[in-house]
C-alpha cells in the first residue's frame, strides 16, 4: 500500500517525499493520494440514504470555533435540476451528474441564535463571511473525499457563482446564505486521470514565506504537465496567440486576464455581509 501512495504522490509533485511509512489506515492515504475530479457518469442513480450518508460524513468535518455555518442543499426536484444544467451548456457533465447538490456559506443561522438568545452579534465584518466561506469549502473537500473512498466520481463546480441571480432565485437562499460551489455526484463513466500538482518546493514552507524556489519548481511543473497532461486546447487564442508548449502557467495567466464574477461583492453586500 505505501509503494502505491508513494507512486501516486510521486507522479502528482515529482519532489514527493519519498518512502512514506504506511499510515494506520493507508486505505484513507491512498484515497486522497488518488483523488481526480469526474466530468462523466453513469446513469445508475444513487439512493437518497447513500447521497445523505456523504452529507453526514462531510459535515464531520472541523468547523471554526463549532459554528456550523455551512449547508449543503441536494437538488433534487427535475425542474430545478433542468434549469440549473440549462445554464451551463459548455460542462455537459453537469446535465450527466445524477446528483447535483450545492454548497453554501451559511451565517444567518448564527445570528438567528444571536437574535434568539438576546446577545448582540458584534461581528458584521470580513471574517463573518470568510468563516463561513471556508467552513463551506472544507465541508466541500470532506465530501470529494466521502465520494472518492466509496468509488463515486465528483466535481465541485464554482461556475454556479456566474449565475448567482438565478442560483439564488431557484434554491431560495435567504440574507447571509450564499453559494460557495455546486457538486455533481455519480458513479464514473470514463476513468479521470490523476491531476498534477506544483512542486512542494513552491507551495511547502519551512518557518518564513520563501519565493526563492518558486520560479524553478514552476517552471519544472510547466514542462512536466505539458508533457504528462497536455492541455486539449489552448485558452482564447484570437487574443494570446498559439504557445508551443503550452504550459499551465501560461494557461492561468491567460484565464484571469478575463474578468469573472465582478458582481460576486455586490452580491454578498446585498445578502447582508459588511465586509470591512
Ligand atoms: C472550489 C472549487 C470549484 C471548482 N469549480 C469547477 C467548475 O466550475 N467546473 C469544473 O469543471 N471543475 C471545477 N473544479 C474542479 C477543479 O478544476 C479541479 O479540482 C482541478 O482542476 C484539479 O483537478 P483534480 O481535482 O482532478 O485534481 C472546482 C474545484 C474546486 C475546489
Amino acid at each position: 500500500m505505501a509503494d502505491a501512495i508513494n507512486d501516486l504522490l510521486q507522479l502528482r509533485f515529482d519532489d514527493a517525499p519519498q518512502n512514506v511509512p504506511d499510515a494506520p489506515d493507508a486505505g484513507l492515504w491512498q484515497t486522497i493520494a488518488n483523488h481526480q475530479s469526474c466530468r462523466s457518469y453513469t446513469d445508475t442513480p444513487l439512493s437518497p440514504g447513500l447521497v445523505q450518508q456523504l452529507c453526514a460524513l462531510a459535515l464531520s468535518s472541523p468547523t471554526k470555533s463549532d459554528l456550523q455555518q455551512r449547508d449543503i442543499i441536494i437538488v433534487s426536484d427535475p425542474e430545478k435540476r433542468a434549469t440549473i444544467n440549462g445554464l451551463f451548456p459548455d460542462s455537459p457533465w453537469i446535465a450527466d451528474a445524477p446528483v447535483f447538490l450545492v454548497f453554501c456559506g451559511n451565517n444567518r443561522r448564527l445570528r438567528q441564535i444571536h437574535e434568539r438568545h438576546g446577545h448582540p452579534f458584534e461581528n458584521d465584518h470580513l471574517d463573518a463571511f470568510f468563516n463561513a466561506a471556508v467552513d463551506a469549502g472544507i465541508a466541500l473537500s470532506a465530501f470529494v473525499l466521502a465520494a472518492d473512498a466509496a468509488g463515486l466520481g465528483t466535481c465541485p463546480i464554482s461556475t454556479i457563482r456566474d449565475h448567482l441571480d438565478t442560483v439564488n432565485e431557484l434554491l431560495g437562499l435567504p440574507d447571509w446564505v450564499f453559494p460557495v460551489a455546486g457538486m455533481t455526484l455519480g458513479w464514473p463513466g470514463r476513468s479521470p486521470r490523476i491531476n498534477l500538482r506544483l512542486p512542494l518546493a513552491a507551495t511547502v514552507h519551512t518557518d518564513s514565506y520563501n519565493e526563492d524556489t518558486q520560479w524553478g519548481a514552476i517552471e519544472a511543473y510547466d514542462s512536466r504537465r505539458a508533457e504528462l497532461r497536455p492541455y486539449g486546447a489552448q485558452r482564447d487564442p484570437d487574443r494570446f496567440g498559439t504557445r508551443d508548449p503550452y504550459t499551465w502557467s501560461e494557461d492561468k495567466a491567460r484565464q484571469y486576464a478575463e474578468p469573472q464574477r465582478t458582481d460576486f461583492g455586490a452580491y454578498v453586500r446585498k445578502k447582508g455581509f459588511d465586509l470591512r
